[in-house]
């Protein structure tokens, strides 16, 4: 299979989605509306590949296009990577549509908006799918095929396909559930460990540790329900029984996180968020994270 693919956005998300198909040797047409984003696309990918050891003339063929209609007339895959915002991404799909073949797929990277209200004016709703990458889309194996209302399955198998060509790892989300189904996992834990530290219990370097000195180090192998199998669910659910009406179920942010928010603390961008960061400590983190990614993904790339 060698589909044509247009990438719409070319930021984080858009030219590490386009490095991802390039590196299948489809051909890759990435298309932003900011020229500045755009000229920057293969210069980018190519400090990726250097970094990840891989060949750096993949970033050449990638082909750059300054207007919208042209990036996607020949494509057979459309994927859209545009800032989070649903009037946005909808107008765009209506554009989108009304142009490409009648047989492409139109997928969103969103990471929370709902695929059937990104789809509502397309033509054809039935062929726009949600196709979830995770940052970096070319080191993290998953991508969340999410079926709308209106998609057809017909559209999930192949752009499941699609992406299991490219060396990723596609799980079918059946349903257009907010958040699909890792950030929901995600955040539920987050909430948590937020409310931990907003307790007293423990400070976040703290719980932080627990996680990462724990269970953190089962999760590549075990996930949570294998885990919850391999304990047995007798012992699940009378864990569940004792410890669930104690964990935090609050259906809002926590209080902590919006003061912190109000005070300009937002993390390592500003040097303190629920803990202090210098400079060089958040350059550590971030090199830590790609390191280890490189190793934990190698052979499966
Ligand atoms: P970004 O801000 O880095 O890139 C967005 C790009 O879209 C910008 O370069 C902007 O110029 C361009 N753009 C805006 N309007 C446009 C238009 N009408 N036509 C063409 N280009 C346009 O954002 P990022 O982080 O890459 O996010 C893109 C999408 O991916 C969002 O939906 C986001 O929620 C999702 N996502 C982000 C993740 C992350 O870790 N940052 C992870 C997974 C999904």
């Amino acid at each position: 299979m060698t589909e044509r693919v247009a990438v719409i956005g070319g930021g984080l998300m858009g030219h590490g989605i386009a490095q991802v198909f390039a590196m299948a040797q489809h051909p890759v047409t990435v298309f932003d509306a900011d020229a500045r984003v755009l000229e920057t696309v293969r210069e980018r990918v190519r400090a990726n590949l250097a970094q990840m050891d891989a060949d750096e003339r993949v970033a050449d063929a990638i082909e750059l296009c300054d207007a919208l209609d042209a990036a996607v007339a020949d494509a057979d895959l459309v994927v859209e990577a545009v800032s989070e915002s649903l009037e946005l991404k909808r107008a765009l799909f209506k554009r989108i549509s009304e142009t490409v073949a009648a047989d492409a797929i139109l997928a969103s990277n969103t990471s929370v908006i709902s695929i059937g209200e990104i789809a509502q004016q397309a033509r054809d709703p039935g062929r726009v799918v949600g196709t979830h990458f995770w940052n970096p889309p070319y080191l993290v194996p998953l991508v969340e095929v999410t079926q709308g209302l209106t998609t057809r399955l017909e559209t999930v198998q192949r752009t499941m396909a699609l992406l299991a060509q490219a060396g990723k790892q596609p799980v079918h989300v059946k349903r257009d559930v907010p958040g699909f189904v890792g950030n929901r996992l995600q955040h539920a834990l987050w909430r948590e460990a937020i409310a931990l530290v907003a307790e007293g219990v423990c400070s976040a370097d703290e719980v932080d540790t627990v996680v990462k000195q724990s269970f953190g180090l089962r999760l590549p192998v075990l996930g949570p329900l294998e885990n919850a199998d391999l304990i047995g669910l007798d012992l699940t659910l009378a864990i569940h029984e004792y410890v669930l009406p104690h964990i935090d179920s609050t259906p809002a942010p926590s209080p902590l996180l919006r003061e912190l928010v109000e005070r300009g603390e937002l993390g390592m961008k500003t040097g303190r968020g629920l803990r202090e960061w210098t400079d060089r400590e958040a350059d550590e983190v971030r090199s830590r994270l790609f390191e280890h990614l490189v190793v934990a993904t190698k052979g499966k790339r």
